[in-house]
């Protein structure tokens, strides 16, 4: 399926499992209007396909990882995971419940029984993100979303939570993942491995910009605080911190246009 620039359509977030009540994963033509059901528990869909091709895409917040990610997954038709907007559903899910988010058994069982659905956009564009059947995707996008994700990401109860929804995203035809350990933890076996980095003042710029085109305010000096500490969290953490893996192509982003980014990480892939 293709769309109107002659791009196939991305399988994005055309999440494998299911519970309690079956959401069918729809392919092909209903892709775009399909609501995807995911859930850690009670797969009901084959587990992932260790075959299957996967390309990682880790980096630090505002390194473009986001639409890099789906850009490339929209060109191969691939599926698209961004583990981002799990560990910020679980900490959203957490706080509607008012769990204390240093609580690490809590939140751990917060995010074993997260629903969390993803809408697919059919131009590629950020997909809808639904959490316990409320439209969150807006709170998603925030700082202090990204700031309790951070917080609950380092609990190790957490992550383990989380490992097996994220390796049922592995299915044919490949998947992209996106976030700071798919290619270190969650998807060792990926080929290739990308790294994305950029300054801390070009990503603040860009996080700055993505989101008052969102209408968020924020205040540029505010973001680049909010990502640098983000940062540290991130990178210093005792479970799988935010480091490239040993076999990542690192890549600078700064000063270079989505389309250069893109091409350069499909390169990386052996000739279609
Ligand atoms: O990528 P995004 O900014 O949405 O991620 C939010 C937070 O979730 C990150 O700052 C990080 O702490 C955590 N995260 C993680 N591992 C991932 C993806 C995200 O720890 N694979």
């Amino acid at each position: 399926m293709r769309n109107s620039a002659g791009l196939k359509q991305p399988n994005i977030l055309a999440g494998p499992f299911s519970f309690g009540q079956v959401t069918p994963v729809v392919g092909g033509e209903g892709l775009a209007a399909a609501w995807h059901h995911v859930s850690s528990r009670l797969p009901i869909f084959p587990m992932s396909d260790s075959a299957v091709p996967v390309l990682t895409i880790d980096g630090p917040s505002g390194s473009g990882k986001g639409t890099i990610s789906r850009t490339v997954a929209l060109h191969l038709g691939w599926h698209y995971l961004d583990s981002g907007a799990l560990y910020r559903a679980t900490g959203l899910a957490a706080s509607w419940e008012s769990i204390d988010l240093s609580d690490e058994e809590a939140v751990a069982d917060c995010a074993r029984r997260v629903n969390i659905r993803f809408q697919p956009m059919a131009d590629g564009g950020e997909p809808r993100v639904v959490v316990n059947g409320v439209d969150a995707t807006d709170d998603l996008r925030t700082e202090t979303a990204g700031g309790a994700a951070s917080a609950i990401a380092a609990l190790p109860a957490v992550r383990a939570a989380l490992v097996d929804l994220q390796k049922g995203f592995r299915q044919a035809p490949g998947l992209v993942a996106d976030g700071r350990d798919m290619g270190t933890v969650i998807f060792p076996d990926a080929s290739p491995k990308v790294f994305l980095t950029a300054s801390a003042d070009e990503r603040a710029r860009r996080r700055y910009n993505q989101l008052k085109d969102k209408g968020v305010s924020v205040t540029l000096s505010g973001l680049l605080g909010e990502i640098l500490a983000r940062d540290e969290r991130d990178a210093n953490r005792a479970v799988a911190p935010l480091v490239p893996a040993s076999d990542a192509v690192v890549i600078d982003t700064t000063g270079l246009g989505i389309e250069a980014v893109v091409r350069r990480v499909l390169d990386l892939l052996p000739a279609r």
